[in-house]
């Protein structure tokens, strides 16, 4: 990159930001996100990519919140090492024994305890008084103090808490040996001068703040997430809070990819670096999509599918002459493959490993015995098959939802004048069920005749189509949502026949279903 120029209407950072803690909440607020409820087994590979990428802390769940989010947090305690493994507690005695409980396994752990503070959750949700906060939040630090030395406080709603009184509660929270103090933007209503200058004002009036570290939590209601948290982090927050994909409760929270990579692109501005291994940026955002079904959009920044495409003939030529006329990153930098290799139906298991390899994926010698397989299915029915068509084999295979119902066979008959009618073979446990049933049009004929033979019957409430790669013989990815009462699931399926891919999926989701119905996966419930 060329020198910067001097710009003289920027205001300096107000001292060099030096090393940002990544603190991923996708496991817990990200999970808040519907349609993003994960079982333990997703948690526990989100956390190991997420160990992969270096973030320095795991908000891994909110123990109290179900008795699968304390199994989760406990899973994650157990088995991750290295990193802080967080988790959250309201300022209550019951919320934090049961943090405290989950954590135990932890090599590092933090809890991290919140309370309201803002005029409208005092008085709506908690009617509590000024003075009652102030004592809720000291006393459930001092207990949360007696479990580990390093205590996180958040005071809910900061930015629309009066400043006076944050730094009343900040300054109590401190001498009760909170570590972190994390300035939420809970409803995504800061702009960035403001909550820059809610930072300033806060190291100015908090007393003891010197001795802690200053985090950011920031929603993306307005779209300025990751705008609040870099205006933060150059008013000196060193941690900033974010999500795999911006995932999270309403729009999310800010995205771990943009925040990461703005950082490192704009040293200049901020002078501050991240641990994260930004070449684990982009199978981390696809393993979240695919473990939960929901899919980034195309313009999103950094891992979108449109973020390093060049359209228009004059940008091409850009950015083939030097890719700086248009690229601000390099896609490798984030894990996007540079080159697109095609393979073929000859190309061997050694080649198929390699570019495997190549595109990030590590994986065993079962797995990959299972992935060729289908990669030599898929070569049969496809000349060339591409490094998009290869992940989505990966990503296929990583989805361990239990397979209770497991397609055998799909027929179905539509055309203009016809009752579209499907015909489905299901397998459970070695035992073969067949029913047919009609429809609107084929898939929904498909999904009537899968409703009767496993007897579960779900809502659809969205259904999308995707082609993986270009061309008439794409592959089809079909991401489809259900209801299973009140609570949203997703699943995926793929096929180079479109209909069978919405068969496949829906029998995900109506796995993944009954894996929630027999106990196997539990929401997080809000505070
Ligand atoms: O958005 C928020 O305020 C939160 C807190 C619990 C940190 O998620
Ligand atoms: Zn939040």
């Amino acid at each position: 990159m060329p020198e910067k120029q001097e710009n003289v209407t920027e205001t300096p950072a107000d001292q060099p930001a030096g090393k940002i803690i990544i603190f991923d909440t996708t496991l817990r607020d990200g999970e808040q996100c519907p349609g993003a409820s994960m079982n333990i087994e997703e948690k526990l590979q989100m956390a190991r990519a997420l160990t992969a990428l270096n973030v320095d802390v795991i908000e891994a769940g909110f123990p109290i919140a179900s008795p699968g989010d304390f199994e989760a947090v406990k899973a994650v305690a157990e088995q991750i090492t290295g990193r802080i493994i967080c988790g959250l507690a309201r300022s209550l005695e019951k919320d934090i024994l049961r943090a405290a409980e989950a954590l135990a396994p932890a090599g590092r752990k933090r809890i991290h305890v919140f309370c309201a503070t803002s005029e409208v959750h005092r008085k709506f949700k908690l009617r509590k008084a000024k003075d009652q906060i102030v004592t809720m939040s000291v006393e459930a630090i001092k207990l949360a103090k007696t479990f580990t030395d390093d205590v996180e406080f958040s005071p809910e709603d900061a930015s629309r808490t009066e400043w006076d009184f944050l730094a009343q509660v900040l300054s109590a929270v401190i001498e009760a040996g909170a570590t972190t103090l994390n300035i939420p933007d809970t409803v995504g209503y800061a702009v960035p001068y403001e909550f820059g200058n809610l930072i300033r004002y806060l190291r100015e009036h908090v007393k003891g703040i010197e001795r802690t570290v200053i985090s950011v939590h920031c929603h993306n209601d307005l779209g300025m997430a990751v705008a609040n948290s870099l205006a933060a982090v150059r008013a000196g927050a060193r941690q900033v809070e974010c999500t795999i994909n911006g995932i999270g409760e309403r729009a999310g929270n800010a995205s771990l990819e943009e925040v990461v990579m703005a950082l490192k692109t704009r040293r200049d501005i901020f002078g501050a670096e991240t641990n994260i291994v930004t070449q684990r940026i982009y199978p981390t955002s696809r393993l979240f999509s695919s473990i939960t079904g929901i899919n980034v959009q195309r313009n999103k920044a950094v891992v979108g599918e449109n973020a390093f495409a060049h359209e228009a003939g004059i940008h091409q030529h850009g950015v083939l002459a030097n890719r700086e006329t248009y690229e601000i990153m390099r896609p490798e930098d984030v894990g996007i493959p540079a080159s697109k290799l095609v393979l073929g139906k000859h190309s061997g298991r050694h080649a198929f490993r390699d570019r495997v390899e190549a595109l990030g994926y590590k994986i065993s010698d079962a797995q990959l015995d299972a992935a060729f397989d289908l990669f030599i299915r898929l070569a049969d029915k496809k000349k060339n098959v591409y490094d998009e068509d290869i992940e989505s084999i990966l990503e296929a295979q990583t989805e361990r939802i239990v397979e209770t119902w497991k397609l055998v066979a799909l027929q179905t008959m539509a055309g203009t004048n016809s009752m579209p009618t499907a015909t489905v073979t299901l397998d459970k446990q070695g035992q073969q069920f067949t029913d047919a049933a009609t429809g609107d049009g084929p898939v929904d004929a498909i999904y009537s005749a899968i409703g009767r033979i496993t007897g579960v019957e779900l809502k659809l409430t969205d259904y999308q189509l995707r082609a993986v790669t270009g061309g008439k013989e794409a592959q089809g990815e079909v991401t489809v949502e259900v209801d299973l009462g009140g609570r949203k699931i997703r699943a995926r399926g793929l096929s180079t026949d479109i209909v069978e891919a919405s068969g496949r999926a829906y029998l995900a989701a109506v796995n993944r279903a009954l894996s929630i119905q027999n106990g196997k996966s539990q929401g997080i419930s809000q505070p």
